[in-house]
This record gives C-alpha cells, structure tokens and sequence, in this order.
C-alpha cells in the first residue's frame, strides 16, 4: 500500500521554527509505524531525529504522538492508523530535535518519587516471602517500562510541569504496596505535596494512552486512598 507519512521536523541548527516534511513510500499493511520511520530515516532523509531501540515494546524509547495520540510507535501496525500517518513529538516536552525531546524532567520525577526497594531489617536467611495477595497489590504496576506516553498526556501535567506526573505515581505505587519495602511513609510524604496525586484530575488520558494497559487511574486513585488512611 502506498502511505504517506506527515513528520514535525524541528532543526535548530538549519531553520529557527518548526515545519512538517511529508513522505510517500510503499509498505506493508502489516509493517509497524516505528518501520516507516526507519525506511525514512535509513533511505530518504537521513537527517531525521527520532529514538528507538528494542523495536518489541520493552525499551519505551519510542513513544510518539501518532495521528494524535500517544503511541509506540514499534507497537502499532500501518494498517491500524491508515495510509496517511502523521508523527510528532510528545506533547509538554522541550523539543530538541524532530522526533526527540528532553526526557530529563520526565526522569527527574522519577526519581524524586524514590523509585526503589527499601528496608533497612537485617534480611531473614531465605527471602523475604511474600503471599500471593500480597504480591497481587502491586502487580499491575511492575509492568512499567517508563516510556512517558502517560504523563505526556496528561492536561493536568501540561498546566502544571512541575507536577510529578502519572508514571512517577505507577512507580511509587510499585513500591509504596510492596510488603517488603518499608519506604512507604517517605514516598507517601512526597507524594502528598502539592506537585503529587492531587494535581491528578482523574480524567483517564494517562490511561487510555498506556502501551502496558496498566489501570494506572486506579493505582493513582489508591495511593490517594493510602494517604488519606495514614493521616486519619
Ligand atoms: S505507566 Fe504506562 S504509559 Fe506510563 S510510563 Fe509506564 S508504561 Fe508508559
Ligand atoms: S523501540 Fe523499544 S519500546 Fe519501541
């Protein structure tokens, strides 16, 4: 099938504000967007900024905004979205060029929620056992691959760039419902802030938009809950 793809192009070094270049190619229906965009980037414009790595879905390095909406783009087929595809940056983030932004807030948030086991008891002779319940509580959340199409999508994020953002509140749920760690008070502390889960307006961008199809509203609305229950 013949597709035509419609690309943000930003090159500060050549041209002061942004534009879109198209290009038409031949593909497979069955070919991925992430494809196409290699096929530009390797046979018709070798100018072309974008990320990627694994191409399976596992790095997150290649989160886009596809006809609109946030996508990996090594996840989602031509067929699915048509013939013409339009690819831009995400959204909320310091363009640094074409498809690539400045990722280092995203991360920074990260790791503002200490995203990481903690526990300070002398570890017993086995493992620390976990029940099968109590590894359930935290299950969905282990899924993350930190590939920000959430918090990229998020309004309340836009409105508020200091907000920490849902995939920093995935990661501390990860943690805060893990019954081996004992950091939960310090994470529950931070997220309680005035850039935590309150500036969450529950309005389910964050998880409609993820690839992993973790209920990340709910794991959200269960760290408010947690909060909530420490302080009564
Ligand atoms: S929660 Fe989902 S959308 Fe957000 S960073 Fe993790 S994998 Fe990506
Ligand atoms: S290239 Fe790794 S998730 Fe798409």
């Amino acid at each position: 099938m013949r597709v035509t793809f419609k690309v943000y192009r930003y090159q500060p070094e050549v041209r002061e504000d942004p534009y879109y270049d198209s290009f038409s190619f031949d593909a497979e229906p069955t070919d991925r967007v992430l494809d196409g965009l290699n096929h530009i980037k390797w046979h018709l414009d070798g100018t072309l900024a974008l990320r990627r790595s694994c191409q399976h879905g596992i790095c997150g390095s290649d989160a886009l905004r596809i006809n609109g909406v946030n996508r990996l783009a090594c996840k989602v087929l031509i067929r699915d979205v048509g013939s013409k595809i339009t690819v831009e940056p995400l959204m909320g983030c310091e363009v640094i060029k074409d498809l690539v932004v400045d990722m280092d807030p995203f991360f920074g948030h990260y790791r503002a929620v200490l995203p990481y086991f903690m526990n300070e008891e002398a570890p017993p002779d086995r493992e620390r056992i976990q029940s099968v319940e109590e590894r359930e509580a935290f299950d969905d959340t282990t899924k993350c691959i930190l590939c920000a199409a959430c918090t990229t999508s998020c309004p309340s994020r836009w409105a508020n760039p200091g907000f920490l953002g849902p995939a920093a509140i995935v990661q501390a749920h990860r943690f805060i419902f893990d019954s081996r760690d004992r950091g939960a008070a310090d994470r529950l502390s931070i997220l309680g802030e005035r850039s935590g889960v309150w500036r969450c307006r529950t309005i389910y961008n964050c998880t409609r938009a993820c690839p992993k199809e973790i209920q990340i509203t709910k794991a959200i609305g269960e760290v408010k809950r947690r909060i909530v229950d420490d302080r009564s």
